[in-house]
């Protein structure tokens, strides 16, 4: 089925032949059309031009933009989606005083949203995680990463990743997998730290990978959670089964895992709220992308990405939520580019490359999604009457959606 879109104000972030992704002062550029048409056939996108070379065309649909905006949908390469129940008591402890840390070692954060999965049957984790799938489409996100996590024994850990190859069949959003087994130590591995990896490495990580079950491993490289030395022990086991690593890093102290983990190849480095100058130096000429997630930095009152620096420093950067029930209970995209914009300093043009080029990357999705290409899915979102593209980042808290087509289909 071929539909046509006509009078495109503007058709953002078009691409001639797709590229990998976006860095430094590249991240400025974003390329559009205005007064645009754009055609789809079925789920891929198979022209796009000014509408003065539009041909007279036999469709099966047209569509009037009545001169609204398009973009790609948003790439969110970082998220926790999958995860049962809620943690709203741990916010109103925050609000009266205490830490991300001393919450965690009170028995709550991540330990409790696993005793909380554990104890959910796979079916209802699918009905819970599903509907936060619905709620992140319809933000206009076409293309996610989920990691499991949150389960911490071999068979919860399987049932998380179980559920999020249901939701990738079920939905027409692209979903991406990580492994990230080791993400917290549970009470009872608390004084042996060495034989929860052994479960992580020996029992667990064999069958995800004959299953098929992930494409990517993560680790949670941080001070009170698993060292350098630890990452480097689950990427290198990673390694032999051909799992690629992205890597939860800097978040809260900075403790040479990002030097660590180039060396393996990271698609990723995510978080980076403290960032030091070699740490920015060592990622110069890389192939791994930078992500940062200001949403959790928002929500835990934590200091943001350095994305200037970076950005100036020559690096790329990619946006994703984080969505979670801990750290970022939010998966708005929309939310993650205006605050990118008011508390990073980072351009609109910036911040758009970084939560759709940029991305995609990050998901090794850099071929089929992330912009207006020819033969990429035609995954898009069509905004309300705008002025401007600026406007996407300045009305924060809002959104300026109008449609999300994901894979040629009106969701
Ligand atoms: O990315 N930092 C580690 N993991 C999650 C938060 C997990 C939680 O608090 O439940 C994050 O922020
Ligand atoms: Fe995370």
């Amino acid at each position: 089925m071929k539909i046509l879109i006509t009078n495109i104000q503007e058709l953002l972030q078009v691409e001639k032949t797709p590229k990998l992704f976006v860095s430094g002062k590249q991240m400025k550029i974003l390329p559009t059309i205005k007064n645009a048409f754009l055609l789809i056939e079925d789920s891929i996108i198979i022209d796009f031009g000014e509408m003065i070379f539009l041909e007279d065309l036999k469709v099966d649909k047209r569509i009037d933009a009545k001169r609204k905006i398009i973009l790609p949908t948003w790439c969110d390469s970082h998220t926790h989606i999958v995860y049962a129940g809620h943690r709203e008591q741990e916010f109103i402890d925050k609000i009266n005083g205490l830490t991300y840390e001393e919450i965690a070692n009170k028995g709550g954060g991540i330990l409790n949203s696993a005793k909380e999965l554990q104890n959910t049957s796979e079916d209802e984790l699918y009905n819970q995680s599903s509907k936060r799938i619905e709620e992140v489409m319809k933000l206009g996100t076409g293309a996610v990463e989920i990691k499991s996590g949150y389960g911490l024994t071999k068979k919860a850990e399987l049932k998380m990743l179980r559920v999020i190859k249901r939701l990738d069949k079920n939905y027409p959003i692209t979903i991406k997998s990580t492994f990230l087994g080791a993400h917290a130590l549970p009470t009872e591995f608390k004084n042996n730290k060495k034989a929860y990896l052994d479960l992580v490495i020996n029992e667990i990580l064999p069958i995800v990978a004959k299953e098929k079950l992930a494409e990517f491993i993560d680790i949670f490289c941080e001070t009170g959670y698993f060292s350098v030395e630890d990452t480097e022990r689950i990427l290198k086991a990673g390694n032999k089964f051909g799992l690629i690593p992205k890597i939860h890093v800097n978040q809260f102290t900075a403790i040479g895992g990002i030097q660590a983990v180039i060396k393996y190849n990271a698609l990723s480095v995510d978080h980076l709220e403290e960032m030091r100058a070699i740490d920015i130096e060592c990622l110069k000429g890389t192939k791994t992308m930078p992500v940062a997630l200001p949403s959790c930095s928002y929500f835990l009152s934590i200091p943001y990405t350095p994305a200037r620096k970076m950005i100036d420093a020559g690096l790329p950067l990619a946006l994703a939520t984080d969505y979670n029930p801990g750290s970022t209970p939010s998966g708005n995209m929309n939310f993650v580019v205006s605050t990118a914009c008011i508390k990073m300093k980072m351009t609109p043009e910036e911040a758009i490359n970084a939560a759709t080029i940029n991305g995609a990357y990050a998901m090794n999705l850099h071929k089929t999604h992330g912009t207006i290409c020819i033969g990429k899915k035609a995954n898009f979102i069509i905004t309300k009457e705008i002025p401007s593209y600026n406007f996407i980042p300045y009305s924060f808290g809002n959104h300026q959606i109008d449609k999300v087509f994901i894979e040629g289909k009106e969701i």
